[in-house]
């Protein structure tokens, strides 16, 4: 369904996020036919460009980033003529004229402000005096929200001066991921899971964002960051909160984050000793994460592993373990509901134990996987054999089968859209920092260094540590 005619102007237009993503996101939009062509993409940044130069950067952007851009060749020219650029001083008084003089009344606007959070403030104001701010406007903001709870407070607080908390998009961009809203429909579009989808039968669930790529050339922002602020207070509190969360009334934007807010003002403190932090060493050629990050002392950990608690009806006494890191084995997200153990076994002791496992792969290999325990067929006795029932999106689709867009092309559509569901709240960043904050703090204040671990591993040993005392293992990552 194509979206009404908008303007959207990128800040920070030439950056990498623009082109990796945004740029190429809105092309494919286009060839799709959501974005009609009366839409309009506005680059704005510092650099000293015309149109014409700004257009070929764009399209060099979609020819390295739009896996399809081939096919999509023909589109092009039509795209392009729609983009223009602005020369922009974010702190000063450059540019801003003509940018007023070139977003069109009357229609959507969007403000994408993929820069650093220094220059939130300075946009949003600046916006505000130029009159390019009504109710038709939106703002986009990108993560890492804030640093700590104080930060994203204060990051809050500024732009509520100048917009409403409904024309604010936070993007977490694993909520704009197909499979990570297909946790929704699986959950509350099935019959036959929720009634079991409690402590009475689940003994724990384990949540794993795996990467195998390290820090790259991101090292600057990342040793800054480290994994508990990069993916864990954010991408996987997000899945978290998508999996733990009572049924919303309606699949609407605050009927859902008032749920996931209610799962994350009940987690309970994270003791320390149910963490585990740990650093890429090196692999061959490939450096170890201090070379890497050019900072031979860092204490910042590109691993961490974690037991969390859930203080509510449903899920007290059944424990999250969650981890993520990078240069690990392979790169593996997945989601694993591991059921209990039958009460009793009709068939004796040497049937051996079994659990079902319900697996909800992320990426890459999107799909479900459900555990279920058959007899191991043969003449034998009864002999029981745990055999997964699979489906793979991909197969189960078939070849003519939607394709899955990328999640800024979904997300950028629902800012226009004004569907404020799958961005976060004010109040949810803010209360995934103040959980998030006192395990760092005990990092900071303790000194401590984190554990090597092999690249190409599952991470350090005492992350299987974490499950073993308790007499469960992580699942492998493959
Ligand atoms: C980003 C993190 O938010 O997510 C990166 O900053 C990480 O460090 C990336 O690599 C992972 O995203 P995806 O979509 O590749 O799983």
């Amino acid at each position: 369904i194509p979206v009404d005619p908008f303007d959207l102007v990128v800040f920070g237009g030439t950056g990498d996020l623009a082109r990796r993503k945004i740029l190429p996101a809105l092309f494919r939009r286009f060839c799709a036919g959501q974005m009609g062509a009366n839409a309009r993409v506005i680059g704005a940044a510092r650099a000293d460009m015309d149109d014409a130069g700004y257009r070929s950067f764009v399209s060099d952007a979609i020819a390295e980033f739009d896996p399809d851009a081939a096919r999509h060749k023909d589109h092009l020219d039509s795209f392009l003529a729609n983009v223009s650029y602005v020369v922009l001083d974010a702190k000063g008084d450059a540019g801003w004229d003509k940018l007023a003089a070139t977003v069109q009344k009357g229609r959507v606007h969007a403000y994408y402000f993929s820069v650093g959070p220094g220059l939130f403030g300075d946009l949003a104001q600046r916006l505000h005096t130029y009159g390019m701010a009504d109710a038709n406007s939106r703002i986009v903001v990108e993560k890492p929200f804030g640093h700590d709870l104080a930060s994203a407070r204060d990051l809050n607080r500024v732009l509520a001066q100048h917009f409403d908390e409904h024309q604010v998009y936070r993007i977490d961009h694993y909520l704009g991921k197909e499979t990570v809203q297909n946790l929704m429909a699986v959950r509350f579009g099935n019959m036959l899971f929720e009634p079991l989808w409690n402590s009475q039968y689940v003994d724990h669930i384990q949540i794993t964002v795996a990467e195998s790529v390290g820090v790259g050339g991101r090292g600057d922002y990342y040793d800054r960051a480290g994994a508990m602020r990069d993916m864990m207070q954010n991408h996987l509190m997000q899945l978290l909160c998508l999996i733990a969360m009572e049924p919303p009334a309606k699949f609407d934007p605050d009927a859902v984050r008032d749920e996931k807010l209610k799962v994350i003002r009940a987690l309970d403190p994270v003791a320390p000793d149910n963490v585990v932090r740990g650093q890429y060493e090196a692999d061959g050629d490939a450096p170890d994460y201090r070379t890497q990050v050019e900072t031979p002392d860092s204490r910042t950990e590109s691993f961490v592993a974690l037991k969390a608690h859930i203080s509510n009806w449903r899920w007290a006494g059944t424990p999250f373990y969650l981890r993520t890191g990078k240069r690990l084995k392979d790169r593996a997200s997945e989601i694993a509901v591991v059921f209990k153990e039958a009460p009793h076994s009709i068939f004796g002791a040497e049937a051996g134990r079994h659990r079902n496992i319900l697996t909800i792969k992320l990426q890459p290999n999107e799909g479900i996987e459900l555990g279920v325990t058959i007899k191991e067929p043969g003449p034998g006795g009864m002999r029981l054999l745990d055999v997964p029932l699979d489906m793979t999106f991909a197969e189960a689709l078939g070849e003519d089968g939607p394709d899955f867009p990328d999640a800024y092309e979904r997300l950028i559509m629902d800012v226009i859209r004004g569907n404020q569901t799958l961005f976060m709240r004010g109040d949810e960043v803010e209360a995934a920092w103040q959980w998030a904050d006192p395990v760092i703090q005990v990092w900071e204040e303790g000194g401590e260094t984190p554990i090597p671990y092999a690249s190409g591993s599952a991470g350090p040993d005492d992350a299987l540590m974490l499950m073993h005392r308790d007499g469960r293992r992580w699942r492998e990552i493959k």
